[in-house]
């Protein structure tokens, strides 16, 4: 595709580190063949023959990541809420997966998915599928069309897993081959990422063989880590020779960047000092998923550790752990959660700044997939233009202020009006 090169006028924020941000009122975002020329004050004379869209009074912020949300999942979301996460699985989770084995049921899903991520202000996604090769296809060919950017998983379980959603271990990595061999070459902006479900779903040996494949075809990895108390139980029994629960992951080289492939490992709600030190040893991303660990009753993921410590951490809406795709509300929801964890838990980790959770959804996970996250030259042209004119008030907002309130109040008379992706607009109808 043809790579675009214009300019946005509108009142720009982005962060310039983890806890800083700049804005620029009446200011001018330059794209040039997809990647972000910089941000300024005046329209330099080099990019005067560049076409200009006036964004008027409206924000313009860097697109955000969503790097944990599982796309079957959404046919559920908002249900269920009741139960911790095992229950959760095979209650709710389980049976409404099986039906992904219906490839006419799985198109009506993933079209209503699909649609709802398009118009949302996540530009790009790390999405787990099911363990259906068909339905999985389907759904990276319905992603492919929306114009984002994602990372689709078809899953692996061959153990602890209902007769309708389960595999053979030599199934599951005859599959998976057979998955890799079906999308080789079919996309732009889809890519596939392998995605044993959690340990408990996966026997050692369907790790072993998912360790090399991940070596062979040099993919990234997607998992859960450390999520709900029982299920760390329950691993430490599964795998006694792990010293972690992250190690029953390194041990099969599923972790981290042993081939120049990125790991992204959801929650780690309950990560000790070792797996604390793995994860950051491998530059593991951490998918921060705070209204799923709330809803799942999990607990509050130590984030301030995480960013103190240099990790990468990005944020995921979970769904349908978590109820909706809005990563605006997941800011609000890490913030809130983070000073839960401080005022109840560890008054020695402060907690999140609504700048810092804006980093997180834009640059902590953009990473993830390259130069992405933010509108400082040189990185990927993602870009958001709100319309925040509904959310009414009388007092003069500076632009920060617009976007910290637009962080609260998206739902609330806010408008995502444009969204951009690589220098590509998105279509919103
Ligand atoms: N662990 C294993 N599978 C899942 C899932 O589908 N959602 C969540 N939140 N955790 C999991
Ligand atoms: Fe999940």
């Amino acid at each position: 595709m043809e790579k675009s090169s214009f300019v946005l006028k509108g009142n720009v924020c982005y962060n310039t580190s983890p806890t800083e941000v700049r804005t620029v009122a009446g200011g001018y975002a330059v794209c040039v063949d997809g990647t972000s020329a910089g941000v300024f004050e005046e329209l330099p004379e080099r990019f005067s023959g560049l076409p200009v869209v006036d964004c008027v009074d409206q924000l313009v912020i860097p697109g955000m990541s969503d790097i944990h949300v599982h796309a079957p999942q959404y046919a559920f979301r908002g249900l269920g809420m009741d139960l911790e996460l095992l229950e959760w699985l095979n209650t709710h989770t389980f049976p409404e997966e099986s039906h992904y084995a219906d490839l006419d049921y799985a198109g009506r899903a993933y079209d209503i998915f699909a649609d709802d991520l398009r118009r949302s202000p996540t530009t790009r996604a790390v999405v787990f599928g099911t363990l259906h090769v068909g339905a999985t296809e389907l759904l990276m060919d319905k992603l492919e069309d929306t114009g984002l950017v994602t990372y689709v998983g078809k899953v692996n379980m061959d153990r602890n897993s209902p007769d309708t959603l389960v595999e053979t271990t030599v199934g599951s990595a005859e599959a998976t081959r057979r998955w890799l061999a079906g999308v080789d070459g079919r996309y732009e902006r889809t890519m596939p990422i392998l995605t044993p479900r959690f340990t408990p779903s996966c026997t050692d040996e369907l790790m072993a063989e998912l360790g090399k494949i991940r070596e062979e075809f040099g993919l990234p990895v997607q998992s859960h880590l450390s999520e709900n108390l029982s299920e760390c139980d329950w691993v430490a029994g599964l795998c006694p020779w792990s010293s972690c629960y992250g190690d029953a992951y390194d041990h099969f080289g599923l972790l981290g960047e042993p081939s120049g492939s990125k790991a992204v490992m959801a929650h780690c709600v309950y990560s000790g000092e070792e797996e604390v030190g793995l994860l950051a040893r491998t530059g593991t991303y951490v998918a921060h998923c705070p209204q799923s660990n709330a809803q799942l009753a999990s607990g509050i993921a130590p984030i301030r550790r995480y960013l103190d410590l240099g990790m990468n951490v990005g944020l995921g809406t979970d769904v349908a752990g978590g109820a909706n795709l809005s990563m605006f509300r997941c800011m609000a929801d890490a913030v809130t959660v983070s000073k839960l964890r401080w005022r109840l838990v560890d008054q020695g980790l402060a907690p999140l700044t609504t700048q810092e959770t804006l980093w997180l959804a834009t640059m902590g996970g953009g990473s993830f997939f390259g130069k992405v996250g933010s509108l400082a030259e040189g990185y990927e042209f993602d870009a958001l233009v709100l319309d925040d004119s509904g959310i009414r008030t009388p007092r003069d907002l500076g632009v920060w202020e617009r976007v910290e309130r637009y962080v609260y109040l998206a739902e609330e008379g806010g408008r995502l009006a444009r969204k951009y992706v690589s220098g590509h607009e998105v279509s919103l109808a």
